[in-house]
């Protein structure tokens, strides 16, 4: 008798403790088990008499029962506790505001590029495009600079080895693709995608360019700088802007000229920046393109987009444009 209430006092110990259903199996084996305590007990009643057996088994059963309603009150318990970790784990917070699908919004680039279109047309250009990877004849070679020319060392060029094809670094090879194609009058502006080994606030590897070209009886350098002038001036939507012309070299181009456009202009102190290449389209490069130079001038020019955009929107770094930054390219949204 002692030692079912033994038992029962282990049981009862052991069964307020478990915490898993794993620890419960085997408790239980422990006490009701093959060899467990209390099956060892009924097992033991072969040897008593049949009078004993009686009053000694009911006693066990007793014991087995209670034991059995503890099993039962421990796997509850264990069983409610998992369902509540559950619940913990996956609860919802309700208030927890929703998550919106972000506004999208053109790319500042984008958006001036689609201006710059619009003030074009109303000049009377149309939109022309060539490739981005470029063939060496028509990037240098078609607008007169030769293999081992000097001024390819103008443009640190990205060429594909044991070919002929570069990605182009610049959009002046539209030129020649257009030429090759109509005949005069035309006039194009073709913006695109540029590559250059370049890489600083002012300078991207990729960047964009717009090349215009003008082509008709008479054109000369003068409606070159009428015609920029007048979409500077609309572009930045200001009047007094200043815009400087600088002789410079360019081999396509005679006479060549290096634009550049205020960034600062503090007391009349002022501050340039380059905004593009242009000139007089050379004699040689007309009849590269199969156009008669007796007969025909033209002007072209070739703008940085993005330094453009720069100027447009006060940004001192260009490379703010490429880098995906969202709290950078919401403002222009
Ligand atoms: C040219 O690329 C000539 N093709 C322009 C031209 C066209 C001249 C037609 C005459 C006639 P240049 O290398 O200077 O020229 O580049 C033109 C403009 O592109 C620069 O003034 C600048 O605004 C922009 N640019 C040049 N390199 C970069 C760069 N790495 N990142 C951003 N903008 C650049």
């Amino acid at each position: 008798m002692s030692d079912l209430k033994t038992i029962l006092q282990e049981a009862t110990g052991a069964l307020t403790e478990v915490m898993t259903m794993s620890d419960l199996e085997q408790t239980k084996a422990r006490f009701l088990g093959k060899s467990g305590s209390l099956t060892e007990q009924l097992k033991a009643l072969g040897k008593l008499s049949p009078e004993e057996k009686k009053t000694a088994g009911a006693a066990i059963n007793e014991v087995k029962q209670q034991v059995e309603a503890l099993i039962n009150d421990a796997k509850n318990r264990i069983l409610n506790a998992e369902l509540e970790a559950k619940l913990a784990a996956e609860a919802i917070d309700v208030t927890l505001p929703g998550r919106t699908s972000g506004l999208g919004g053109l790319h500042p680039v984008t958006r001036c590029l689609e201006r710059i279109e619009a003030l074009f047309a109303t000049m009377g250009f149309a939109v022309a495009d060539g490739p981005e990877i470029e063939t060496d004849y028509y990037c240098f070679t078609a607008l007169n600079t030769p293999p081992n020319h000097p001024a390819r060392s103008m443009q640190d060029t990205f060429y594909v080895l044991n070919s002929e094809n570069l990605l182009r670094s610049h959009t002046s090879p539209v030129q020649i693709r257009y030429m090759e194609a109509h005949q005069p009058p035309l006039r194009i502006i073709c913006p695109g995608r540029v590559y250059r080994c370049d890489h600083d606030a002012t300078h991207s590897p990729m960047f964009h360019q717009i090349e215009g070209l003008w082509i008709d009886e008479g054109i000369s350098l003068a409606d070159l700088k009428g015609t920029l002038t007048q979409f500077f001036r609309a572009f930045f939507e200001r009047d007094d802007m200043q815009i400087r012309f600088r002789p410079s070299f360019f081999p396509f181009v005679e006479p060549g000229v290096e634009v550049d456009i205020e960034w600062e202009n503090k007391g009349g102190k002022i501050k340039w920046l380059e905004i593009g290449g242009a000139g007089v389209v050379h004699p040689q490069v007309l009849r590269n393109g199969g156009i008669d130079p007796e007969k025909y001038s033209g002007f072209a020019f070739g703008m940085g987009l993005d330094r453009l955009t720069m100027l447009k929107y006060g940004v001192n770094d260009l490379r703010l444009f490429f880098e995906n930054d969202i709290k950078f390219l919401a403002q222009f949204r």
